[in-house]
């Protein structure tokens, strides 16, 4: 019987590992309740260092998380509230300093991502939304 116990041990001592080597301190194994096209955009905004300023599990860090965003009202620094759907996102990656979210601060730094790659990101963000944004 205690053999049985090392394959568990040796996995978490691999999983603790991959999460300590991901640069961005975010988990870097696959989620697999994303959809292919939601994980492709989960993996692009990895590499783009997204994570060091948003969460992806409610946190605020520096930018606002991206827990259960996708398709709610979210209030803009100006004062009016706008839903935060496929647009908003879109236009909050490609050209951050359009719209700014009430309570931070305009210093999103603007990437050069080209559309497929903006297009899955925002599917991961809709996949994280809450459920109701998905319909
Ligand atoms: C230096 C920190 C920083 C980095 C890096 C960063 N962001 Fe942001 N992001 C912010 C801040 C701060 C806001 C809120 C202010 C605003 O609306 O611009 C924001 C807002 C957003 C929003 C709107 C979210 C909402 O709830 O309204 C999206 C979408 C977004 N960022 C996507 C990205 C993507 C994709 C990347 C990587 C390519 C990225 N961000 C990298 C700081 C950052």
């Amino acid at each position: 019987m205690r053999s049985l116990w090392r394959i568990p041990r040796l996995l978490v001592a691999v999983v603790l590992l991959v999460v300590a080597c991901g640069d961005d301190g975010g988990s870097a194994a696959p989620d697999t309740t994303l959809s292919a096209a939601a994980e492709e955009g989960r993996e692009i905004a990895q590499q783009y260092g997204c994570m060091s300023c948003h969460s992806v599990d409610g946190r605020d860090g520096v930018g606002p998380s991206w827990a259960g965003v996708f398709g709610t009202e979210v209030e803009l620094d100006d004062g009016t509230t706008v839903v935060a759907d496929e647009e908003y996102m879109t236009t909050a990656i490609v050209d951050p300093n359009a719209q700014i979210r009430a309570g931070y601060r305009g210093i999103m730094p603007e990437r050069q991502l080209d559309p497929a790659e903006v297009e899955a990101i925002v599917t991961y963000l809709r996949e994280l939304g809450p459920d109701e944004a998905a319909s």
